[in-house]
């Protein structure tokens, strides 16, 4: 027996002549766009090992002072489960949307590092990078140290933990990062949001300030999130689906 392709998308004109035409586009991700990578988001079940916790109890401060050694484990899952998968479609397209827009920004609350890998070029980490690490003292970046079974490991220089570089709940964004996203934010014609709950803050504050400064709304997402009724544009499904046949359409004359 043969599957039955799914129908292609209709995606409507007004959404497909503006992005022909724009110069400043800002795209925000978030978990959902690597869902389909094989990366669980961060609101879905966890698996194995990990059901009995929820990632919001891991990921703070007050997890890691008072058990370093979860938390880097957790990590250590999550960054076993990253660096086994690879981009999907969604991410793709984002690169080629890149290659398209003049002035174009990607901010990712992902610390997957798949856009990046997929090849995109200008990217916000706002969230940091689970492939980096920092000491827990110093807040700065460590790219080698002694491995002496110690869990988590420690920083060569003051002997503290190491822990990964990611930004926790409780924490504040980089100040770099903070800013870069706002200029582009403040600046862009269409803000495209894709696979993100828009539950936490100051991401979630991205789309809003973008409709003050009028710029058209887009959301791509399985379900309904706080941002949806503002949209201009809601576009519901797999991003993985959604993003390539919408570029496609955008940009007739792309390679696929
Ligand atoms: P969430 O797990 O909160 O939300 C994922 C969103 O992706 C949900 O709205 C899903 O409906 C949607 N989704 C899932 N699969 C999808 C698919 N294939 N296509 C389109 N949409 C899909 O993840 P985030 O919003 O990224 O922060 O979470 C934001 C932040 O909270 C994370 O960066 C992390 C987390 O705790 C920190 O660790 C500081």
């Amino acid at each position: 027996m043969t599957e039955t392709p799914a129908p292609p998308l209709i995606f409507p004109s007004e959404l497909v002549q503006t992005l022909r035409s724009a110069h400043r586009v800002v795209v925000l991700t978030g978990a959902g766009i690597s869902a389909e990578s094989g990366i669980p988001t961060f609101r879905q079940a966890q698996t194995g090992l990990w059901t009995q916790y929820r990632a919001e109890d891991l990921a703070t401060p007050e997890a890691f002072r008072k058990n370093p050694r979860l938390v880097w484990e957790w990590y250590a899952w999550r960054r076993n489960i990253i660096a086994n998968s690879k981009p999907n479609p969604a991410h793709l397209a984002l690169v080629k949307l890149e290659d398209q827009i003049p002035n174009f920004t990607l901010i990712t609350q992902n610390v997957d590092n798949l856009h990046q890998t997929a090849g995109s070029r200008k990217i916000i980490e706002f969230h940091g990078n689970i492939f980096r690490t920092k000491c827990s003292n110093e807040n700065r970046v460590v790219e080698t140290w002694f491995d002496t079974g110690e869990v988590p490991p420690r920083c060569p220089s003051c002997n503290h933990f190491l822990r990964p570089d990611v930004v926790w709940f409780g924490e504040l964004i980089s100040e770099a990062a903070l800013s870069a996203a706002f200029r582009s934010v403040q600046d862009c014609q269409v803000f495209i949001s894709i696979g993100t709950s828009g539950l936490v803050e100051p991401a979630a504050s991205l789309p809003r300030l973008a409709l003050q400064h009028e710029s058209l709304l887009v959301e791509i997402n399985l379900e309904p999130t706080p941002l949806t009724h503002q949209a201009d544009f809601i576009l519901q499904g797999l991003s993985g689906r959604i993003i390539p046949q919408l570029i496609a359409k955008v940009w007739p004359d792309l390679q696929p």
